[in-house]
């Protein structure tokens, strides 16, 4: 059995991180117009600077949540036949021990170069300017994808979702392009999908399962489902392969 794992702010929200659209359209105060856009570091690259420094640095604070912890387990038995893909930019799914993971909105804890692509490892802050490690020049950015720019790893992501049995999303709204697509899309390709999420989201097409509910408490027993599935399977030597 092949599983793909979509998941959003929801997932990191019992860790202390803030959701993107539980308050009003603000990121922490701030319209995403301003921090989320490259229009909006044209305009004033020290403040998103030092919003994103702020977004490093709270992050640095907080511990994965249980949710975390139960997808990393569910790596554990699957292996490489599970893959992680997270919109969020925190790290709480590799420091729950998840590695089969893509992060399709950048990573807080890189830096992106803007004049030769280099995409350094990063837990400074970036205002004021530092060198680029790679090239010397003073144009390093937060390697967070803006709306505009082009998501990571999308080829990647649509194999996994092409090949996957089962696809959940965990804690997002589906607001946002092209993740909101593709619950639909491996349904298409003819998985299983389940939604775990604080509330039913706006999906395009409706889930073969939707539980409502917080992830710390959905995600450990969706994943005891799972792998208690998993055993059974092996026991009777059934088939776990997509035909
Ligand atoms: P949103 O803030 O849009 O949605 C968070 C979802 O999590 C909502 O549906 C909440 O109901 C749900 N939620 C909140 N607390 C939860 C909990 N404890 N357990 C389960 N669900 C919970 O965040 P995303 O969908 O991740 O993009 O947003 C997608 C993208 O929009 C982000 O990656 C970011 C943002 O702009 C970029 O930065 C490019």
């Amino acid at each position: 059995m092949r599983i793909v794992v979509l998941t959003g702010a929801g997932i990191s929200a019992e860790s202390g991180v803030p959701t993107f659209r539980d308050a009003d359209g603000l990121w922490e105060g701030h319209d995403v117009d301003d921090v989320a856009t490259p229009e909006g570091f044209a305009r004033d690259p020290d403040l998103v600077q030092r919003f994103y420094d702020a977004r490093r640095r709270a992050v640095a604070s907080v511990v994965p949540n249980a949710a975390h912890r139960a997808l990393a387990r569910l790596e554990g038995a699957f292996g490489e036949d599970l893959l992680v893909v997270t919109q969020n930019v925190d790290d709480l799914h590799e420091r729950a021990g998840t590695s089969n993971l893509v992060h399709m909105h950048g990573e807080l804890r890189r830096a992106l170069c803007a004049g030769c692509g280099a995409r350094p490892v990063w837990d400074a802050d970036l205002e004021p300017r530092p060198p680029c490690p790679a090239c010397g020049e003073r144009m390093l950015r937060p390697d967070v994808v803006w709306f505009g720019e082009m998501p990571y790893e999308l080829d990647r992501i649509e194999q996994a979702l092409a090949a996957c049995d089962v696809f959940a999303s965990i804690g997002t709204s589906g607001a946002v392009y092209p993740a909101a697509g593709y619950a639909a899309l491996a349904a298409a390709w003819g998985a299983w999908t389940v939604e775990l999420n604080l509330e039913p989201s706006d999906a395009l097409v409706p889930f073969d399962d939707a539980r409502s509910g917080r992830a710390g408490e959905l995600v450990p027993a969706w994943v005891e489902e799972l792998l208690a599935t998993r055993n059974e399977e092996e026991s009777t030597g059934a088939p776990t392969e997509r035909d």
